[in-house]
């Protein structure tokens, strides 16, 4: 933790709200723990992605000088407008996290995450344990408005425990929120389930910003439906760019062909991985295996792939598998 920090001046509030300037329906890549990485977030955007989350950033760790976690906050100015999340549950955390990004590092918004269900994260009372602590939920929402001149959006769940989005949301009437991202699930669904189209349409009641609804879009179809059921702004989309960053270029052509052409998915593969060769070297081709298997799923010999895709080291071994 250094003075300079603490001592930082916010400069002139409310310069730079990037929502305002965003054509609707609003296409947001949902934030993903190791999943949305500088390399995923800058193919998504080569794809049209509106708007792009980080994966959730730990406020302590930023407070605590994580070498790590400083580098998950690194971005390309490709990427922009770009959403750093921030998670944890002790505003003084929060207050200087929020300072240090705006300062540093720069993105063009800061989220505060409501709905992380890990276990881990709602033991420490952060994610979505802070949706059902209202009172702590609002001092946080209030310490990272009065620390930045950023705009400051939260991603919530439709419900936790008692609490509703709905409920949630009249006590922070008063509070200059510029977005929300709402997955449309409660707790105890997790990440999968029906979505509760009604409760998002029904927040608007309570929030005049930016509304993004969030929750099982897999395709354009998808994303009509939730338009039209919810009235949102937009849309944030999680699992459905699993293997498939082109979901946002499928979602705005005219056209409904979804992408098939092994040849063309496997050049997109080979861009990914060179990106986040150059970003993290050999450990980024090893991370992004998860992602190699995803872009093979519905393939020819997809299982064929997916067992030499698992144990790749290198951009060189890729290079072998995709024969490019
Ligand atoms: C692997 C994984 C990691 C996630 N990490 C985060 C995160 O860091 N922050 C967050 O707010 N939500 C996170 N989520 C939730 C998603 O942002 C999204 O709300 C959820 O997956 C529902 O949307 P979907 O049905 O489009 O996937 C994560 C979800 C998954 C599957």
């Amino acid at each position: 933790m250094t003075n300079q920090i603490q001592n930082f001046k916010i400069p002139n509030k409310n310069s730079k709200n990037f929502w305002q300037k965003l054509a609707k329906p609003i296409y947001a890549l949902a934030p993903m723990a190791g999943v949305t990485d500088s390399a995923f977030r800058q193919i998504c955007k080569s794809f049209g992605a509106d708007v792009v989350y980080s994966e959730m950033i730990s406020a302590a760790a930023i407070v605590y000088d994580s070498k790590k976690t400083l580098e998950l906050m690194k971005f390309n100015k490709k990427e922009r407008p770009f959403v750093i999340q921030l998670f944890g549950s002790k505003p003084e955390h929060f207050a200087y996290a929020v300072k240090y990004i705006t300062k540093k590092i720069k993105p063009d918004g800061i989220d505060i995450n409501f709905g992380c269900a890990v276990k881990k994260i709602i033991k420490q009372g952060a994610g979505a344990a802070l949706m059902d602590n209202s009172k702590l939920g609002r001092l946080i929402i209030k310490t990272v408005i009065d620390n930045t001149n950023l705009p400051v959006s939260i991603k919530v769940r439709s419900q936790v425990k008692q609490i509703t989005v709905l409920n949630f949301l009249k006590h922070l009437a008063d509070l200059d929120i510029k977005a929300i991202m709402i997955h449309g699930r409660t707790l105890n669904q997790g990440h999968s389930g029906p979505v509760d189209y009604n409760i998002i349409k029904q927040a608007r009641k309570f929030f005049k910003g930016i509304i993004l609804a969030n929750g099982g879009i897999k395709n354009k179809q998808d994303v009509q439906k939730m338009l039209a059921l919810t009235e949102a702004d937009g849309v944030g989309i999680g699992q459905g760019v699993f293997g498939k960053p082109w979901i946002f270029e499928e979602i705005k052509s005219k056209k409904l062909k979804e992408k098939s052409d092994k040849k063309e998915i496997f050049k997109i593969m080979l861009k990914h991985a060179k990106l986040i060769n150059k970003l993290k070297d050999k450990q980024g081709v090893v991370e992004m295996r998860k992602h190699l298997c995803w872009y093979v799923n519905g393939l020819k010999n997809a299982s064929i792939l997916r067992q030499k895709l698992v144990k790749i080291k290198d951009l060189n071994e890729l290079k072998k598998i995709l024969e490019i």
